[in-house]
């Protein structure tokens, strides 16, 4: 019998080719999408829409889950990414970020039926670990998701693995303008776009590999490590 996987934010861009990987593995998808979905259908494939930023949507969909059996796999990828200029640290744009990124993953995985061996996988951002004071809310609720992702490792230990990807560049944005995407490149040690794939490789790994939980793995092309040093003080 095939496997089931749920993936957040399916619809497009990175979820889109994770759910299509899947489906090539011979997976049963869930796939989750918020306004629209890109992925053509197919007889594995079941697509289910949510806005994660509305506790009511998301409670909807965790019922919607409950009802399509074991999982053997989920990934959080789903993802709200805002300056906080555009909305001044309201109330509205903290609660966007942590229900799309922390309330969201805890809701819909809190009364799952967990296959033997089931893995969850929350994807979070090097952000969670460096500061950024113009995604300040976008970090904090990254960061956010990932203790939660260590905690639920602890709580669910014996029944559910649960790991983390941080990943750097690894497909702009169509708004990013080429002086970004080449400062940004400047900051990593793999000096290029990573792409989906190594994103995808790594969801496999921590899925497959039944040694792992706790873990956080950066794809982030050395972007950790780069030297900070020469960041701050080349000009000097
Ligand atoms: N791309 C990168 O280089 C990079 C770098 C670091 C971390 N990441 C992380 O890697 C993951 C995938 O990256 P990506 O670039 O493919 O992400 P993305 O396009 O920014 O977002 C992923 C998905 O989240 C969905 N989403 C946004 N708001 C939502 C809401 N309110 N409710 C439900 N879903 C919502 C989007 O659907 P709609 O468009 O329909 O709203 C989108 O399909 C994300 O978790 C991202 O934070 C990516």
């Amino acid at each position: 019998m095939a496997k089931t996987i749920v993936i957040t934010g399916a619809g497009r861009r990175m979820g889109k080719q994770l759910a299509e990987h899947f489906l090539a593995q011979g997976w049963q998808v869930i796939a989750h999408y918020n306004t629209r979905s890109e992925l053509e259908s197919h007889p594995q494939l079941t697509q289910l829409q949510a806005d994660l930023s509305d506790p009511d949507a998301i409670a909807q969909l965790s019922q919607q889950l409950q009802s399509l059996g074991p999982i053997h796999a989920f990934i959080h990828n789903a993802s709200c990414f805002q300056p906080d200029a555009a909305a001044e640290d309201s109330v509205e744009h903290f609660q966007r970020h942590f229900n799309v990124h922390v309330l969201a993953p805890s809701e819909l995985t809190g009364s799952l039926t967990w296959a033997e061996g089931a893995a969850m996988v929350n994807i979070s951002d090097i952000y969670a670990d460096i500061p950024n004071q113009r995604f300040a809310v976008y970090c904090a609720s990254k960061a956010a998701l990932q203790n939660w992702s260590l905690s639920m490792a602890q709580r669910w230990a014996g029944k559910v693995r649960v790991n983390v990807i941080q990943p750097g560049p690894i497909q702009f944005l169509p708004e990013h303008d080429e002086a970004y995407r080449q400062k940004v490149l400047s900051q990593s040690l793999i000096k290029q776009e990573l792409g989906y794939q190594s994103v995808i490789d790594s969801a496999d790994f921590l899925i497959s590999n039944p040694s792992l939980t706790g873990t956080v793995m950066r794809v982030d092309g050395g972007r950790f490590v780069t030297n900070r040093y020469e960041q701050t003080f080349s000009n000097h």
